[in-house]
């Protein structure tokens, strides 16, 4: 697999003069991708209907000739001013019924029928213009679905279409009324039209009604990509890709990805950590400069799922960004570090976000590899320091790990719909057993509730899953695997009820769930043997093997057959036991890292990453701080550290 830089360049804000230079830095610095275009709209058809497309015909030939493939991105997600005029309730709506004005960026609705062919029109004027051009080596489509908070709308063409969108799921009324339980408080329609969106209602409406809106809302955008896609496929055979984020799950990034060639996300280590991670302040402390040790990881692997193995990081953090509470400078040696933990993870490109800091509007104080003036800022040593490495390290292919974990979007929608307690949080749960398994030192696969081919792998986690189809647990079973479920796993069908059979629906697990609570912070229930149960809890009978069990004696950990129900949401040290547990039964190696330290295969390399800002010793290997260690049959072959490769 060939691994490669990028970088991400607006020749919009640039006097032209500048971009042959700007080109012949790039290639200088080891890049040799560029995206542009993504945000260009007002200077492709300042006038509805008038084309200015020649600045982009020459600002590819300049980039492409210089030896840079180009990946252009379709403008949808920032329509000029002039659409507002032509389709004025294209603007989504927030929960409380304002419009989300022009202004900044995403302002349309993906329910809206008009903007949806505009976005379509758009999308094959540069179609029919580009597909030939040799320089054009990929697309994006639109930017970043989901940044914002823009998945869900309430607007009167949403509502319009999730009415429809019900009658085709549940063909009558009736059908629709006994799914969701609107006996209850009499909320039964009696037609289609007369269903409303849940938002705006006195106390909380029904759960199932919020979850079919919350299916609706990602079906809108997986319809919307589609429409880029299939006009995009018609004309190239260059991959398409979509730049997806992190922790943003309020659209099923499986479903967009099915017409997709690659998967691609945007990863800004110090922003996640201040604004997007639960985390001890301790802990926010000694990683302020670095970044969480498993959030990028996280979506690294999610996002080879997502591209059916195949994916990018479009854009990568390159100094201080602008827009989380603080935004402290990365340590040195961070970006290098954060660029390379992509690559261990399978990345094809890397690509830095941005070439040049803005000097103007709402990201001048975001860094880039250059200052506004034109200097190198810090991060540019660091991705020279990585386009070295890359090119020293023997070529390697992913291979599948040992562990699968599940994750799957509706479960987040189901559980942000009911909490239940405060501390419930379906991304929290599943991170969490992410954290472990990679505190154990295990390579992870990030697998969709989809999957029903668990061969190869030795155990399969897959807390807080929904709804679970019985041939999930079928497959992972048939594959020899362990397979870990709950809490909350098979708690709920498809239209937000209880199951018939009781909780949680798991086939052949004599399992019981007979009480749930939810507990506040700092309340957790001590577990005999070491750690507590937070947030939630879970009494359990049955006839299955007790293997774990509170202090006061309840069970919260049972099974038969490597199929194991958990009851409880484990703190650090539970989870650590119950990864070891698991690895115990199917013989699987598992070790302690120390904190801050992780590891990676790749092929027959193994990368060790140092997050923390002091040197580690991990046996006979010295990591030093912020840096990452290649060894290839335990020799160490590359070592990238503020002091060795970056001076
Ligand atoms: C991303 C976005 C970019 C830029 C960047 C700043 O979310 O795609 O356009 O805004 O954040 O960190």
């Amino acid at each position: 697999m060939k691994q490669e830089l990028g970088v991400c360049y607006y020749p919009e804000h640039w006097p032209e003069e500048m971009w042959a230079k700007d080109a012949v830095d790039m290639i200088e610095a080891g890049i040799t991708w560029v995206r542009i275009g993504e945000f260009a709209w007002s200077r492709m058809e300042a006038v509805a209907g008038t084309l200015t497309l020649e600045w982009l015909d020459r600002a590819i030939e300049v980039l492409g000739s210089a030896g840079l493939k180009v990946v252009l991105g379709t403008p949808t997600a920032t329509p000029p001013r002039w659409m507002i005029d032509k389709h004025p309730d294209m603007l989504a709506v927030d929960e409380a019924g304002n419009p989300r004005k022009f202004g900044s960026r995403r302002h349309y609705c993906f329910s809206h029928e008009g903007y949806k062919a505009e976005s379509a029109r758009i999308t094959k004027i540069l179609a029919e213009r580009y597909w030939k051009n040799p320089h054009v080596a990929a697309w994006q489509t639109d930017n970043e679905y989901g940044c914002h908070d823009t998945i869900i709308s309430y607007s009167e063409p949403a509502k319009t279409a999730f009415q429809a969108w019900c009658k085709a799921r549940y063909g009558t009324v009736e059908a629709l009324n006994a799914a969701w339980g609107n006996i209850f408080w009499s909320m039964e329609y009696f037609s289609f039209d007369q269903i409303d969106l849940p938002n705006l209602t006195v106390t909380e409406p029904n759960p199932a009604h919020v979850l079919a809106f919350r299916r609706f809302s990602s079906d809108q955008v997986v319809a919307f990509n589609k429409v880029q896609t299939d006009i995009l496929r018609a004309h190239t055979d260059a991959p398409l890709i979509h730049n997806y984020m992190g922790r943003i799950l309020e659209f099923d990034h499986f479903d967009v990805g099915e017409d997709l060639d690659i998967a691609s996300w945007d990863s800004y280590p110090i922003g996640f950590l201040s604004d997007r991670l639960e985390a001890s302040e301790d802990h926010k402390a000694r990683f302020l400069r670095q970044g969480d040790p498993d959030m990028q990881a996280f979506h690294h692997d999610l996002y080879r799922a997502v591209g059916k193995g195949r994916w990018w990081v479009m854009e990568q953090q390159p100094g201080p960004v602008n827009w989380a509470p603080y935004n402290p400078a990365p340590l040195p040696g961070m970006v290098a570090l954060w660029s390379l933990e992509a690559f261990a993870h399978g990345a094809e490109v890397v690509s830095y976000f941005r070439w040049r800091q803005a000097p103007f509007a709402q990201e001048q104080m975001h860094a880039g590899l250059q200052t506004p003036d034109g200097r190198e800022a810090p991060g540019m040593d660091e991705a020279r320091a990585v386009a070295k490495i890359l090119a020293e390290l023997p070529p390697q292919e992913t291979q599948q790990a040992d562990v699968a974990l599940v994750f799957d979007y509706p479960s987040d929608w189901a559980w942000h719909t009911q909490p239940q307690g405060a501390g419930f949080d379906y991304f929290r749960l599943v991170f969490s057993a992410y954290r472990a398994l990679r505190r154990g030192g295990l390579s992870v696969d990030i697998v969709s509730a989809s999957c029903r081919d668990f061969t190869g792998y030795k155990a399969v986690f897959a807390p807080g899953v929904a709804t679970v189809d019985p041939a999930l647990v079928e497959a992972v079973s048939t594959a020899g695997a362990l397979g870990l479920y709950g809490p909350r796993t098979g708690a709920i069908t498809k239209d937000f009820s209880i199951p018939a059979s009781g909780r949680p629906e798991l086939p052949d697990l004599d399992v019981h769930v007979d009480l749930i609570e939810s507990i506040p912070p700092h309340a957790g229930i001590p577990v005999a043997g070491g750690g507590t149960a937070d947030h939630w809890h879970e009494r359990l009978s049955g006839s299955a093997e007790v293997f774990l069990a509170t202090q006061a004696g309840a069970p919260i950990l049972m099974g038969q057959n490597k199929r194991w129900y958990l009851g409880s949401f484990p703190n650090q040290a539970l989870w650590d036991r119950i990864v070891a547990m698991a690895c115990e039964t199917v013989l699987l190696p598992v070790s302690t890292f120390p904190e801050g330290v992780r590891r990676r295969q790749l092929g027959d390399l193994e990368f060790l990453f140092n997050y923390n800002a002091t040197d580690v010793q991990l046996g006979e290997t010295k990591l030093p701080g912020c840096s990452v260690v290649v060894r290839q049959d335990t020799t160490t072959i590359a070592i990238c550290a503020p002091q060795t490769c970056l001076d």
